[in-house]
């Protein structure tokens, strides 16, 4: 058993999560607002290493008014990189940080005085290891906030159940600009995961887009 997924991001028209630069201001107040509530709803919100080290994310419920608790914060970080002055250690509520056999055993103790560890597969961390304890640690439902590389993954290894994304009228390009899915790609569309639409309506200047996941990964 696993939690229920859904990936979130704000994307531009062109499909990136970010510029070159890594800038990722794309989404507008509304739709701060939107994300804001679906982490009123969820369990536990996760995110890749690399979107902890370019934003230093607070993971936490604080653009609305809510009486809502934290969602237990989530962080796939292999080799236990993660900065012990990182902002989310900060907020009210738990922090997990989610490494693997390589990361180093000095620095989880670190780590440990922040955050509980929970330490899942050789390598990478391995997602659906990671899935499994939080499932049984209460998860039941989960917040995928990226990046990229952590969205294709999580998509690659069938355990996203709902995209959702706001599409924000601007168009940013670039090669080395992060898309809303990167990795290895599927190689052919036919591959590709396969997602229904259910809802879609405008808010503000942005267009939101709702679908089921059709067809998973692996
Ligand atoms: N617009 C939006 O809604 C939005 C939302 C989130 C992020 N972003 C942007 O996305 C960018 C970061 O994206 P990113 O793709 O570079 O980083 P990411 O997906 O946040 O993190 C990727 C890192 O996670 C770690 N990881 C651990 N286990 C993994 C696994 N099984 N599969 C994949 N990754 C795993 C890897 O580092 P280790 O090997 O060291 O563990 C990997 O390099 C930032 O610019 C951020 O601003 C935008």
């Amino acid at each position: 058993m696993r939690p229920h997924v859904i990936l979130n991001a704000g994307v531009t028209a062109d499909g990136k999560i970010a510029t070159r630069t890594g800038d990722s201001a794309i989404s507008s107040k509304e739709d701060l607002e939107r994300v804001h509530r679906i982490r009123e709803s969820v369990d536990a919100i996760m995110v890749g290493i690399g979107t902890v080290l370019l934003d230093d994310p607070r993971l936490s419920i604080h653009k609305i008014d809510s009486h809502a608790e934290n969602p237990i914060r989530v962080v796939a970080d292999s080799r236990a990189r993660i900065p012990l002055s990182a902002r989310m250690f900060n907020e009210k509520g738990t922090t997990i940080i989610a490494v693997s056999a390589k990361a180093d055993k000095e620095r989880v103790r670190k780590i440990e005085k922040r955050a509980e560890v929970y330490v899942c597969g050789a390598e990478k961390v391995d997602l659906k290891c990671l899935m499994r304890k939080l499932y049984r640690r209460g998860v039941q439902t989960l917040l995928l906030e990226g990046g990229g590389n952590l969205n294709y993954s999580m998509l690659r290894s069938g355990l996203v159940d709902e995209v959702r994304f706001a599409i924000a009228p601007r168009l940013v390009g670039g090669r080395d600009a992060v898309s809303l899915v990167e990795g290895e790609g599927f190689p052919t569309v036919a591959e590709g995961v396969e997602l229904e639409l259910l809802k879609h309506y405008s808010l503000g200047r942005d267009l939101i887009l709702e679908y089921r996941v059709v067809r998973k990964g692996d």
